[in-house]
């Protein structure tokens, strides 16, 4: 075993055994090399090792960090893969977003960052500049597979990450959603077995129902995210025709899986033959120094169709979206003919000159950097209030607290007495279709604190601890 492996082993045990809290700064790597005794390559090494397995995060100039786990969030009684053969999700979803529409709910339930932070106004521009052009409203070059300038700049982007690829592997769709949706119709027939993350995205749930897939579930691993055990387990025993996953940081809880389990996940996924619809709509919102790795990265035989837009990053109005959809790029244009056409021409026209400009970078950099400073503003406020009663799950990436009510509230309930004060929050019921772990909330905290945020906080703190105070 190499000294680096030794030492980052060691490390291992003490970050899971809880020496350290999460976000305790760990010792640097010159602090570390003089207690350890090994060389500073060493345990660069072994830092970034732990960087990869997801035990730890980096950030720019002040070091290394642990990171939080799931450790205790999940009961153990979640550690079960089901069957869910008959999904009806959604008139529950459609109720919950017709309900936080309007201007005057707080939007503490919504899956959209501070709008604030989007639509940057050299993007705004470039949008108006090309709006005064006919050529910009030009629909044949626009059309499935979608702008070529822009295939060839995502398709770039890929190739900085290691992930070798060409425009024609890409097809622009009208967002993420339809990225997502259109890659589960060309991979499944109704009736086929789909396997999805226990606590998930409504969309995938919404996109069984519509399919009349079944849906088997995966439990969310206690310390990793996902649970590779289990995994192995259902792709032996359940014909899965199709994986859709979220890996990095996962909506609605937050976590980033780690490489180390994303490469196994890739094996197993080669040795089954089974495709993986990968979500990774956050993939830029993460605070570390590096980009986490998508499935993409480690998919050697093809299977894996990667989807996600610029809608969390630029703004979800602009209804921009991709697949590395590969060898089934022409059976997506088949499907997007028959359904959404093509995303918007003047749009994506003005996206080719925005991101391969160097205001997409800086605009990604300040994003960040905003949402990590509005996440901890938040996480504190939260703890300080609810550390008694609640779990407040903080991961460093992307806008979500997931929080873990006591047992005995039914986050549903709650949802539903905060609407009466304006206030929107996400409740579990919308992520889980079983009856077990209903007592989660997912609260967006992309917002800049203001007055009306803290009054907003401080109610839904009153509600849950009149809630609480019930038992
Ligand atoms: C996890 C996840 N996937 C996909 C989407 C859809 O993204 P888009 O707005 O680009 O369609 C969302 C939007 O909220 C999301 O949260």
């Amino acid at each position: 075993m190499y000294k680096s492996e030794q030492l980052a082993q060691h490390l291992k045990r003490l970050i899971e055994n809880g020496s350290w809290s999460a976000h305790t700064k760990l010792p640097s790597l010159r602090e570390q090399a003089e207690i350890s005794g090994f060389s500073l390559m060493t345990v660069m090494n072994a830092y970034q090792d732990l960087e990869a397995q997801g035990l730890i995060y980096s950030k720019e100039k002040s070091g290394y960090f642990i990171a939080e786990h799931l450790k205790a969030q999940m009961p153990h009684s979640t550690t079960i893969v089901s069957l869910n053969p008959k999904i009806e999700i959604n008139s529950l979803v459609f109720k919950y977003l017709k309900s936080i529409q309007s201007k005057d709910i707080l939007p503490f339930g919504s899956a959209f960052p501070d709008h604030h932070l989007l639509t940057p106004t050299k993007l705004l521009q470039m949008v108006s500049q090309k709006a005064r052009d006919q050529k910009s409203y030009d629909q044949t070059t626009n059309l499935p597979p979608g702008n070529l300038a822009l295939r060839k700049i995502i398709a770039q982007r890929y190739a900085m990450q290691g992930i070798s690829t060409d425009a024609d592997d890409i097809v622009i769709t009208s967002g993420g959603l339809d990225a997502l949706n259109l890659s589960l119709q060309a991979l499944t027939q109704p009736g086929d077995y789909i396997l999805l993350q226990q606590t998930t995205f409504y969309g995938a749930w919404q996109a069984a129902e519509r399919l009349g897939l079944k849906v088997i579930t995966l439990p969310e691993h206690p310390t990793f995210g996902f649970d590779l055990q289990a995994f192995e387990q259902v792709i032996q025993h359940y014909p899965i025709k199709v994986c859709w996953f979220m890996l990095n940081a996962q909506n609605p809880i937050g976590f980033t899986v780690s490489d180390d389990i994303k490469y196994k996940i890739a094996k197993r996924l080669h040795e089954h033959q089974i495709h993986l619809i990968e979500d990774d709509v956050y993939e830029e919102l993460f605070y570390g120094m590096n980009k986490p790795l998508s499935m993409k990265y480690f998919d050697r035989s093809n299977l894996v169709l990667h989807c996600s837009s610029f809608s969390k990053t630029l703004g979800a109005g602009f209804r921009v979206g991709w697949v590395y959809a590969g060898k089934y790029s022409e059976k997506i244009q088949h499907l997007q003919l028959m359904s959404t056409i093509s995303a918007n021409a003047l749009i994506q026209n003005a996206l080719v000159e925005f991101v391969s400009s160097h205001h997409y970078e800086k605009h990604l950099r300040q994003l960040r950097r905003r949402l990590e400073k509005n996440k901890k503003r938040f996480t504190q406020y939260l703890k300080q209030h609810l550390g008694q009663c609640c779990e407040i799950y903080s991961f460093p990436s992307g806008y979500f607290l997931w929080i873990r009510l006591p047992l005995h509230i039914d986050s549903l309930e709650l949802y539903q007495q905060l609407i009466t004060q304006n206030i929107g929050i996400a409740p579990s019921p919308l992520f889980n279709v079983s009856d077990s772990n209903q007592h989660y909330i997912r609260l967006n905290c992309s917002f800049e604190w203001n007055p009306s945020i803290q009054t907003g906080l401080d109610t839904l703190i009153h509600y849950i601890l009149n809630l609480q105070s019930q038992s």
